[in-house]
């Protein structure tokens, strides 16, 4: 059996949900609904990133003890998951057990196999980035403050720190990333880290003195471990880290892909690799870094106070709106630009009046003219088996789009087939030829029909609600609406009672 396992990044608990958490969280579980309508057995993985100075400061800002405000916050994350109808099998927190565990496992590792060894470290930390950076990525402002590349101030630390043996590792990264052309997705990200690594990396220092929350090190107790040492490690202390041996680890591992945003794709695709490498475990399949969504044109930030707020999202337009407009709008990997106006067009001239419309017209001319029943068909005109067979083989085409994250791709295939069914039910008019040729009208509504089967079937992935409801109307039962089922051999049964149908696609209603 095929696996696939994929994850989010693990959120920050300080911050607020917002459309980045919810984006990267409705890509990873649209791909893994559609990997398991593909048959795969999946694992979706889903936390929250919660030691590091900067939880610490926002605890302190609560006036909680860290501990408390994690468990408080990191609530929130499992309630957006469940907000947006995600389908994830599992969250973890860094502050468990299994997980401080793996942490502590992998560091033994990395000493026994000599990649980290004990010195000082003097130089620029962002806490807002929890990175370090070296000095001439920095920009220096009229107030002498360090700012990094995405805008965090950095502040100047010296303390003992224990440093992992990156710069060992530039050529054998370096091998990896040649070996395994799609490790690194979109390809333009490909292209800047082979820069970044070519550019000679710098040991990175992976514990700090200065601060207590997070994972003491192994045998010393003055240290805890960088938190992105320890916010990765979640990847696979998931999975049962270090019982590599389990049936998870094996069965998931290899396959796993993870999903992140722009900015943090140099820890998942440099740091990462070279931790697991020097470790002895094989890096991940495959890295996928999408763009940054702005708000009507401006980049989104706290103190502009144009944050977007999901819920908001989901209470103006609906959910599996909101889930299709974030995927549809813009190609997976590149920036989007969120506005009002063109969520609205989405929701009317695509859902409304697109495949909404598609259906109400073929399922309410089905309840009137059919008996509210399957109609049964008789020999199809080439009309006819032009569209069953753009029908049967839009499947194939999607799943090679959704292979490669063309989200947007995969949608632009199905809309194609809508307006071809658009065009079909205007050419063939089956409401006048109820007066004319009813054996033909049956024929018609038969083929629109498994049309629409073909079509919700292949939504579900990005709207399982709206989807569902479609399918219900057409009586598919629940164990035929798999993607091997969207194919010609299980046709709709004629005879087979429907539902009264209702509309599954509201237009917009401006909220009062
Ligand atoms: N804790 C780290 C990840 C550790 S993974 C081992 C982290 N957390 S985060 O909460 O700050 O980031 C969450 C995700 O939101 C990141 O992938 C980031 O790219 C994404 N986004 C934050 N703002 C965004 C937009 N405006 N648009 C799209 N995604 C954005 O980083």
């Amino acid at each position: 059996m095929r696996t696939f396992y994929i994850t989010t990044p693990i959120y920050y608990v300080n911050d607020i949900p917002h459309i980045g958490h919810a984006y990267t969280s409705i890509a990873c579980d649209v791909m893994a609904r559609f990997k398991r309508l593909s048959g795969d057995k999946v694992f979706f993985l889903s936390g929250t990133d919660e030691h590091g100075l900067k939880i610490k400061k926002s605890a302190e800002k609560a006036g909680m003890e860290p501990l408390e405000f994690t468990n408080q916050v990191s609530q929130r994350f499992r309630d957006l998951l469940t907000a947006l109808n995600c389908s994830n099998d599992d969250f973890i927190r860094t502050t468990e057990v299994r997980h401080k565990k793996a942490c502590q496992a992998l560091w033994d590792k990395l000493v026994a196999n000599g990649d980290i060894y004990l010195g000082k470290y003097s130089g620029w930390y962002a806490v807002r980035d929890e990175a370090y950076y070296a000095e001439d990525e920095l920009t220096k402002t009229a107030g002498s403050k360090m700012i990094a590349p995405s805008g965090a101030e950095c502040e100047w630390v010296e303390e003992e720190s224990y440093f992992f043996k990156l710069s060992a590792w530039g050529d054998r990264l370096l091998d990896f990333y040649e070996k395994n052309p799609d490790f690194i997705k979109p390809v333009t990200r490909r292209n800047e880290i082979v820069q970044f690594v070519k550019s000679g990396l710098h040991d990175l220092s992976v514990s700090r003195t200065a601060i207590s929350w997070g994972i003491p090190v192994p045998n010393e107790s003055r240290h805890v471990m960088y938190v992105w040492l320890d916010a990765l490690t979640n990847y696979i202390s998931a999975l049962g880290y270090p019982d590599i041996e389990s049936e998870k680890f094996k069965d998931f591992w290899p396959s796993a892909v993870h999903v992140m945003g722009k900015d943090i794709i140099r820890f998942h695709a440099v740091y990462w690799p070279a931790f697991l490498m020097a470790a002895g475990v094989a890096p991940p399949k495959k890295v996928f870094a999408h763009g940054w969504w702005t708000n009507e044109g401006q980049k989104i930030s706290k103190s502009l106070g144009n944050v977007i707020d999901p819920y908001e999202l989901i209470a103006d337009y609906g959910l599996d709106q909101m889930r299709y407009f974030l995927l549809r709008e813009v190609p997976f990997g590149n920036d989007g630009d969120f506005s009002k106006d063109s969520m609205i067009r989405r929701m009317n001239s695509d859902l409304a009046n697109g495949i909404g419309n598609l259906a109400q017209r073929t399922l309410s001319l089905i309840a009137k003219n059919c008996e509210g029943k399957v109609p049964a068909h008789s020999d199809f005109s080439e009309q006819d088996n032009k569209l069953l067979h753009a029908a049967y083989a839009l499947p194939a085409m999607f799943s090679e789009h959704m292979n490669s994250f063309a989200f947007n791709k995969a949608l632009d295939s199905i809309w194609e087939l809508i307006s071809a069914a658009d065009r079909y039910i205007d050419s063939e008019a089956p409401w006048s030829l109820k007066k004319t040729d009813i054996t033909r009208m049956q024929t018609v509504l038969f083929v629109l029909a498994e049309v629409i089967r073909i079509i919700s079937l292949l939504l579900q992935p990005f709207m399982p609600t709206s989807a569902d409801a479609l399918l219900n109307q057409l009586s598919v039962p629940s164990d035929k609406r798999s993607l091997e089922h969207a194919s010609g051999k299980h046709v709709l049964t004629a005879g087979t009672p429907l539902p009264a149908p209702t509309g599954v696609f509201p237009r917009f209603n401006p909220p009062k």
